[in-house]
């Protein structure tokens, strides 16, 4: 047996908290890069103060040239256990800068070399349940056989279940199969983390989530869901030639299902969200005049603690002392 050891997510709550807290003044400001780039400098600076020799795996920004935590890149303090870092300061950086629901702060870790590195890889194809309904679908099969046997699984009814779709052309297809089975669909933007992760909360309205959306944010998802349980398939699916090439040369097959276990290959893995913009996934940040108040989701992997932290800030202790400017 062992004694209980440091649990690194409650860290990590800070670091997504510091990212809220600065990006969150850019909400529905219109200008996206301006709350990454407050988000990435006010993560950056946390991630220093944990124990960690961490080495960016999932990190943000080539796709769109967004200010980022770049891949590669050595975070934290140097000390320490050596791990692996998924990082998206601003996960939906157009639902911030929109004043739109569900953009949130989000980091995972775990063991160096357990994260799958989706190299040149943007896109993946993703299927998300919860734990009752993981061992009955397949990512191939036909949208409404994977939705007649979610529904079974939930004892549920084709036409109670709430399907978490982003909103794009691509997905016009899948929106008629889903439509035509019978169920529901949630139709957001942008933000598919905050999708995976309610389709896998049974407390959530959302029952599942469908469609191509990133891959780092596939990899951020898993790290959460070895946690909260359920399950995550997904194929790359390259939204362009350049990019279906840059893949074959890099050597990712792009044929494989990746599950959550092949996404994050050890359960020693710690996931920590911040609510930005509101919503029903986190409420957002919430200034007060004299602080603010954030909402973080924090798990570990090894235990399955789930926790919802509500923090209340106050700048008249804060700003004497913090490098970073939140009042
Ligand atoms: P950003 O935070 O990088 O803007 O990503 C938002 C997002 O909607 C993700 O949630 C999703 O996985 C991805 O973009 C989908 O990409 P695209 O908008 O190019 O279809």
């Amino acid at each position: 047996m062992e004694a209980p050891e440091r649990n690194l997510a409650l860290d990590l709550a800070r670091v997504t908290e510091s990212a809220a807290l600065s990006a969150g003044r850019w909400l529905g400001k219109g200008n996206k890069n301006a709350g990454d780039q407050a988000a990435v400098d006010a993560m950056r600076l946390s991630f220093n103060t944990l124990n960690i020799k961490g080495r960016v795996i999932i990190g943000e920004g080539e796709k769109d040239e967004a200010p980022m935590l770049y891949n590669g890149e050595e975070v934290g303090a140097g000390r320490g256990v050596a791990v692996d870092v998924a990082v998206d300061p601003v996960e939906g950086t157009n639902l911030l800068a929109y004043g739109r629901p569900n953009a949130i702060s989000v980091v995972g870790i775990a063991p160096a070399g357990a994260m799958f590195n989706p190299g040149p890889s943007f896109y993946m194809k993703k299927l998300v349940v919860d734990h009752r309904a993981k061992n009955v679908v397949d990512l191939d099969a036909p949208v409404v056989d994977n939705l007649r046997k979610i529904a079974r699984a939930l004892e549920k009814d084709v036409d109670d279940l709430v399907v978490f779709v982003l909103d794009k052309p691509r997905h016009k297809e899948l929106i008629t199969e889903i439509r035509s089975a019978g169920a529901r669909i949630q139709l957001h933007t942008d933000g598919d983390v905050a999708g995976s992760l309610m389709a896998v909360d049974p407390h959530c309205d959302v029952d599942v989530m469908m469609g191509t959306g990133g891959t780092p944010e596939g990899v951020l998802s898993a790290c959460a869901i070895r946690g909260i349980g359920g399950q995550i398939f997904a194929r790359l699916d390259p939204q362009s030639e350049l990019e279906r090439n840059r893949i074959l040369e890099a050597g990712v097959d792009p044929h494989e299902v990746l599950t959550v276990e092949s996404l994050v290959r050890d359960q020693d893995v710690f996931f920590a969200a911040t609510g930005l913009s509101g919503g029903t996934f986190l409420p957002g940040v919430k200034y007060t005049g004299h602080g603010a108040i954030t909402h973080s989701l924090v798990i570990r992997g090894k235990t399955g603690t789930v926790r919802y932290i509500e923090s209340h800030h106050n700048w008249d202790y804060l700003m004497k002392f913090s490098a970073l400017q939140y009042d």
